[in-house]
């Protein structure tokens, strides 16, 4: 198949071209290695989950694909050229956000300042050329406070944008990971177990924000999840992991139904 090909899902939704292609990667800490030999890719447009048991290696997948971590083998092809290591804030330059397994926000600081700091990638002002230039830095501040308030009111976090975030439940602070990670415009987030310890209720807010930032804005979104009952609702296509190996890719139904998968994931338990 070629990259620029689209693709039709078996539940006939058609995702586009390749975005993100990762090739052979091979990612070592020291004598362990976390991901041995991997490929796939992330298409415009597509929800795509990587899933697989404790250990199995998928947060180091989502931090190749971040650019957090270099991998020793293999390459990352980032919208048809192999990508450079990056700096962090070129990473959110080229579009890609992320929130993180346990959560990292400022929890002194309110939602709304927390919601802000997705914006910094986007602050191109120096203090310098805002003295000169106070008109420039002046609508640039109204511009990154209308994309973090278009954020709150689509997360439906209008109530609480002046609340300290260290006194929020867990699941509204997941959704403010989730708002800062949007404030940033991004066409590829990255989310690395968004519904881990939520409720039910919980569990199907956030499922219902993911399609619709993937519906309304047309983002690309790469995901982490052990719930699968989450994961066959949501995704497109699933990568599973184990023991750092690949050892299915597919659609949700073609997984599940793969024996090595049900072997290696599906057949246990999980948090
Ligand atoms: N920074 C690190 N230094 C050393 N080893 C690491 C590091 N990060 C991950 N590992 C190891 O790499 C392997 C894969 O870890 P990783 O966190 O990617 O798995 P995971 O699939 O996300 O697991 P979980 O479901 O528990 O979050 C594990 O053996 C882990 O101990
Ligand atoms: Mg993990």
């Amino acid at each position: 198949m070629l990259d620029t090909d689209t693709f039709t899902t078996p539940d006939g939704r058609t995702i586009g071209s390749t975005v993100m292609d990762l090739r052979n990667i091979t990612l070592r800490f020291g004598g362990v290695e976390a991901i041995k030999d991997i490929s796939f890719d992330i298409r415009e447009g597509e929800i795509r989950a990587i899933i697989g048991p404790n250990g199995a290696g998928k947060s180091s997948m989502l931090n190749v694909i971040s650019g957090f971590y270099v991998p020793q083998e293999g390459e990352v092809w980032f919208r048809g050229k192999p990508r450079p290591p990056m700096k962090p804030y070129e990473v959110a330059q080229q579009g890609i956000a992320r929130t993180f397994q346990n959560i990292a926000l400022f929890e002194g600081m309110s939602v709304l300042d927390n919601v802000m700091c997705g914006r910094l990638g986007h602050m191109n002002t120096n203090l310098l050329s805002q003295a000169l230039w106070w008109g420039k830095a002046a609508r640039e501040e109204t511009e990154n406070r209308a994309a973090v308030e278009r954020v709150i009111d689509f997360l439906e976090i209008q109530a609480i944008r002046k609340t300290p975030v260290g006194r929020l439940p867990y699941g509204l602070k997941k959704r403010v990971e989730l708002a800062r990670a949007l404030a940033a415009q991004p066409s590829l987030l990255l989310l690395d177990e968004p519904m881990a310890g939520m409720n039910v209720e919980e569990k199907e807010d956030m499922s219902r924000f993911i399609l619709d930032v993937n519906d309304e804005f047309g983002t690309t979104i790469a995901l982490i999840e052990h719930d699968m009952g989450v994961v066959m609702d949501l995704s497109d296509r699933v990568v599973v992991m184990d023991y750092g190996r690949k050892i299915g890719d597919g659609s949700p139904d073609e997984v599940r139904n793969n024996q090595d998968v049900i072997d290696a994931y599906l057949g246990v338990a999980h948090d």
